[in-house]
């Protein structure tokens, strides 16, 4: 009698890799950020770990987010939610950039640093920079008691639980909870945002745990998309506002495992080059889910369908619209619309995933790139 023992398949709990296992952890993940901290009868945020009052909120005149990869991107749609639910000026970094472009910081500014490991070289250096200039510092991890957590004057924890596979998927959904909770709670005390609205957001969020596992039940069409480009060299992700902020996350995933070359660009800004790129059957991924930029977004949609690329369109349920200019859609459960990006993002790792399976990639271990990364 002879026990097979396999700890890395016991670990994978019967997924093929790491990656799709973590991309099917995120309901979990998702609600395990928000418990205790929404409350259940949506009147508002708490973080424990802050516990701000108004001169607090009031003190903070701009505010400075730096990360990388992933959790910079986490930041790019924090700063969208802050500036509009908060009203504070914020400014988003990659840490590399950050610490050598003498930074306008000072103690009236909040730097918030992202890091889902809470050790990237870059980050820790650029917190310690953003202190020494006389900043508060926040730590937004998923790792306790990592090096950024310990620099950083506060801490909010993800609580995605550990994340294996190099390319991050629930550590920067469970980001974006984070960063749309603190944003309502930043509203909420310095009174940029009604209770009413408060209220929405909470609810909103509290939904956001089925609706993530609901798009996680029929991914067949994904899939398919996957097989059917996933030899193209090249693919564009397109859209505007919140949807440029995901396009940029989409388009990391499918470049870090799959190896394919991917851009995102803000759908505005197409005319002025990318578009000399669109040529016959080029797969462009096109996010709408923006009601303020929709029609806009359209036009741009059209723009690339008339050089005859090939257009996945990701829209809210019940768009009835955007079919008709594209060849393919993948619709998301709707929700408060600074809360898209959490559902959104999830059809763009799935396609990532299955195009990097397709092509036969190391999904879990990308080729020259490391999960945390502890040198410059
Ligand atoms: C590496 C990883 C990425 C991650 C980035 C930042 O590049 O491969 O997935 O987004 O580091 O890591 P951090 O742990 O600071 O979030």
């Amino acid at each position: 009698f002879e026990v097979n023992w396999d700890a890395e398949a016991a670990e994978k709990g019967g997924y093929e890799h790491f990656m799709i296992k973590e991309i099917y952890e995120q309901p979990k993940a998702v609600r395990e950020t928000m418990t205790s901290r929404v409350a259940k009868d949506d009147s508002g945020i708490t973080f424990d770990e802050l516990k701000w009052t108004k001169d607090d909120v009031a003190g903070i005149k701009k505010i400075a987010v730096v990360a990388c990869g992933t959790a910079y991107h986490a930041g790019i749609v924090g700063k969208y939610l802050i500036e509009n639910l908060a009203r504070i000026p914020v400014e988003v970094d990659v840490a590399s950039e950050f610490r050598y472009r003498s930074p306008l910081v000072d103690d009236q500014t909040l730097a918030i640093v992202i890091s889902q490991s809470g050790e990237t070289l870059d980050t820790l250096a650029a917190l310690k920079e953003a202190k020494n200039l006389g900043a508060r510092t926040l730590a937004i991890t998923n790792v306790v008691g990592s090096s950024i957590a310990r620099e950083a004057d506060q801490v909010i924890y993800t609580w995605a639980g550990p994340e294996i596979a190099v390319a991050s998927t629930k550590a920067y959904t469970t980001q974006l909870v984070v960063m749309a909770m603190l944003a309502t709670y930043m509203g909420a005390i310095k009174g940029t945002l009604a209770q009413e609205k408060v209220s929405e957001l909470c609810n909103a969020l509290r939904e956001l745990p089925n609706q993530v596992h609901e798009l996680l039940e029929d991914v067949e069409p994904i899939k398919t998309f996957a097989q059917q480009y996933g030899f193209n060299e090249d693919v564009f992700f397109i859209g505007r506002s919140l949807d440029y902020a995901v396009a940029l996350e989409g388009s990391l995933k499918l470049k870090e495992i799959s190896y394919i070359h991917a851009e995102a660009y803000a759908a505005g800004e197409l005319k002025h080059g990318t578009l000399a790129l669109i040529i016959e059957g080029v797969p462009v991924i096109a996010l709408a889910t923006q009601h303020d930029v929709y029609e806009k977004t359209l036009s741009n949609i059209k723009e690339v369908k008339a050089r005859d690329a090939v257009v996945i369109g990701i829209g809210l349920k019940g768009d009835k619209q955007i079919e008709k200019y594209v060849d393919h859609t993948i619709f998301i459960p709707a929700t408060n619309k600074f809360l898209t990006p959490i559902l959104s993002v999830i059809p763009l790792q799935l396609l990532a995933y299955y195009a990097a399976v397709t092509r036969g990639c190391d999904v879990d271990k990308p080729r020259n790139l490391a999960k945390s990364v502890t040198v410059e």
